[in-house]
C-alpha cells in the first residue's frame, strides 16, 4: 500500500560536470519507472543544474540534503526553504547522522527544520538511528523513541503523512556493514509503533520509513522485502548511475 521511495544522498560529492554525466546515464537507464518514488539529493551547488535537467522528466524528484529553518535573512552560509522551492525541490533530508554528529544538530533543531520544510510545502526526510555503542548497550528502542518524539514533536496526522522517516543505524553508514533484514525490520516496526503512539495507528500505517546504511544492489531486494521497510536512503552506492538504477529495480517486489 505504501509506495516505496528510493533516494540518492550524494553528500559532499558531484561537481556540475559529474552531475551532468550521472543524469545522462541515469535517466536513460531508469526510463519512465514509476512504481517507486525516485529522489536525487545533490549538493546545493548542483541543485539548479539537476533541477533544469529533471524538469524534463516526470518520475525523478529533486531533494536537498539540508536547509535552515528561518525565513530568508542574516544567516551566513545557510539556505532557506523558499530558495529550495524556487528550484522545484520537493524533498529535504533533515537530521542526517553526519549533521547530528559533525555539526551538532539536536532533535530540537531537526524538529525546527522539519516543521519549516512542511510549512514551505517541502516533504522532510527525517533521519534517525542509533550508534554502535547505543546498540551494544541495548538502548536501540530508547534512542529511537527519543528521536521520534523529539524530531517529530508537534506533528499531527497531517504533518506525519507528508513526512518520510529514514532509519539509518549510524554503524551501518558508509561502513559496508548493513543491518540484517531482520534487524532493520525490528527497528522499523518499533518506529512505526512509536509513530502510532504520537498519533494513531491509521496514520502510522501510512508513513513511509526508509532504511539507510550501506544499501547496494546486492542487499536491496532483501531489505526492501521486509514489511515495514518502505524504501532506501542511499549514500555511496547512489553515486554510480547504473548501480543506483539496480537498487531501484531491486526494490520493486
Ligand atoms: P551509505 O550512506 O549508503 O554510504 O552508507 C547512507 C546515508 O548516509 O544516507
Amino acid at each position: 500500500m505504501r509506495k516505496k521511495i528510493i533516494a540518492a544522498n550524494w553528500k559532499m560529492n558531484m561537481t556540475l560536470g559529474e552531475t551532468d554525466a550521472f543524469l545522462e546515464t541515469f535517466l536513460l537507464e531508469v526510463g519512465d519507472e514509476k512504481r517507486v518514488d525516485i529522489v536525487i539529493a545533490p549538493p546545493f551547488t548542483a541543485l539548479a543544474r539537476a533541477s533544469d535537467r529533471l524538469s524534463r522528466v516526470q518520475n525523478v524528484k529533486l531533494g536537498a540534503q539540508n536547509m535552515h529553518w528561518e525565513k530568508p535573512g542574516a544567516f551566513t552560509g545557510e539556505i532557506s526553504a523558499s530558495m529550495l522551492r524556487e528550484l522545484f525541490v520537493r524533498y529535504v533530508v533533515v537530521g542526517h547522522s553526519e549533521r547530528r554528529t559533525l555539526f551538532g544538530e539536536t532533535d530540537e533543531i531537526v524538529n525546527k527544520k522539519a516543521k519549516a520544510a512542511l510549512e514551505a510545502s517541502l516533504e522532510p526526510i527525517v533521519c534517525i538511528g542509533e550508534t554502535l555503542s547505543e546498540r551494544d548497550g541495548g538502548q536501540v528502542e530508547q534512542v529511537l523513541e527519543r528521536q521520534v518524539r523529539g524530531s517529530l514533536a508537534g506533528f499531527g496526522p497531517k504533518e506525519l503523512q507528508k513526512t518520510v522517516i529514514a532509519y539509518e543505524p549510524v554503524w551501518a553508514i558508509g561502513t559496508g556493514r548493513t543491518a540484517t533484514p531482520a534487524q532493520a525490520q525490528e527497528a522499523h516496526a518499533f518506529i512505526r509503533k512509536m509513530i502510532g503512539a504520537i498519533s494513531d495507528a491509521a496514520t502510522a500505517d501510512k508513513v513511509r520509513i526508509q532504511y539507510g546504511g550501506s544499501v547496494k544492489a546486492a542487499n536491496a531486494a532483501q531489505l526492501m522485502g521486509q514489511p515495514d521497510i518502505d524504501g532506501a536512503l542511499v549514500g555511496g552506492a547512489s553515486l554510480d548511475p547504473r548501480g543506483f538504477v539496480e537498487i531501484i529495480k531491486a526494490s520493486i517486489v
